[in-house]
């Protein structure tokens, strides 16, 4: 029976994605170190801490339990993620849940999807990126790569195909792996209680042969 692979999250070393695509190396590397010279110093972190309203808190506890889906679908719709960013910077925002660099480089086949500093209590609510109107999100892998201060204090939620909520643990150098669909909503959101560092990046179609492989070689370590 073939396994299908998109239904699952998948964690893969960093170093074996790095192997085939030394161009996420090139942009993880550097932003890393940056993130790290960030974290010794608190004061964002304590900006970021004291931005947290009541709102904001629930949208962090709601991430630890099967969403409200009304809600989310109408949060999502209404796109304001971005309103309310701050900038703290060097290129740093605080946006809403986290701290971001909007500043993304140019791949040829990948599109980085954001980069992301989440302290302790940041969070992505529940969202689908299921595309409601003219301004789809596209179909097709998103690899996340992630570090984390401590591990077990830090994960990405989903729900199932049979609606159930799954936690994934994150892993201290592994990027979550996860086909975004549009035949379907894919319910998802990320929560930290430590500091954590994720860049996004989506492969380009081309990829999904080689994104198959490193998956599948992956499962079976
Ligand atoms: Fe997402």
């Amino acid at each position: 029976m073939t396994r299908d692979l998109r239904t699952e999250v998948h964690q893969i070393p960093l170093s074996v994605l790095f192997s085939s695509f030394p161009e996420l190396q090139a942009v993880w590397s550097p932003l890393h170190q940056v993130w790290k010279g960030l974290c010794a110093n608190t004061s964002w972190e304590n900006r970021f801490e004291e931005s947290q309203d009541t709102e904001q808190k629930i949208l962090f506890a709601e991430t630890q339990d099967i969403p409200d889906v009304e809600k989310y679908q109408r949060l999502e719709q209404l796109g304001q993620e971005q309103r309310e960013a701050v900038e703290l910077g060097e290129g740093w925002f605080l946006n809403r849940g986290k701290i971001s660099y909007p500043r993304l480089a140019w791949l040829p086949s990948f599109e980085q999807r954001g980069v992301f500093w989440y302290p302790k209590g940041g969070y992505r609510e529940w969202h689908s990126n299921f595309p409601y109107n003219a301004h789809t999100d596209r179909a097709g892998w998103r690899i996340y790569l992630v570090d984390v201060e401590e591990e077990g204090k830090s994960g990405f939620q989903y729900l199932n195909e049979e609606g159930n909520c799954i936690h994934c643990a994150d892993r201290k150098g592994y990027a979550n792996i996860f086909w975004l669909p549009h035949d379907r909503f894919f319910w998802h959101a990320v929560f930290s209680r430590t500091n954590r560092f994720s860049c996004g990046f989506h492969p380009l179609p081309h990829l999904n042969a080689t994104m198959n492989e490193i998956l599948l070689a992956g499962s079976s370590l």
